[in-house]
């Protein structure tokens, strides 16, 4: 999917106060792309270097990035970066809102 495709997506989502991630297989949101607006555990098909969060941030939703079981990283409030440090790429995501727990 392109990325202005994402955006309307993006645009059509927010109402329902979801999130959505959205992850490349490359620096600046460009490769091979990944995303969902879904609650649970995702495996992505590549390694990601850059990713969009997007989120209300006051909903009680957040993502954990993963790669394998170890853990990459952690955001509530919406984020993004356009080029996720080496150490920090991931692989799989885990999503959840409230009392979920997430874990790689
Ligand atoms: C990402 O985009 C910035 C700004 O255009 C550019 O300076 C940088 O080299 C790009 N990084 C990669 C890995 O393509
Ligand atoms: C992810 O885990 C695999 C297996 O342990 C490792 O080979 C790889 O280097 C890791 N990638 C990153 C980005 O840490």
């Amino acid at each position: 999917m392109k990325f202005a495709a994402v955006l309307a997506v993006l645009a059509a989502s927010a109402s329902a106060n979801a999130f959505t991630i959205a992850a490349w297989s490359n620096p600046n949101y460009s490769g091979t792309q990944f995303q969902t607006s879904g609650h649970g555990t995702f495996y992505l098909s590549f390694t990601a270097k850059s990713y969009k969060w997007i989120s209300p941030g006051n909903d009680g939703c957040c993502i954990k990035f993963c790669n394998g079981s170890r853990e990459t990283g952690y955001r509530c409030p919406a984020y993004s970066n356009t080029n996720v440090l080496a150490i920090n790429q991931f692989n799989k995501v885990v999503t959840g809102c409230g009392s979920t727990v997430l874990n790689c």
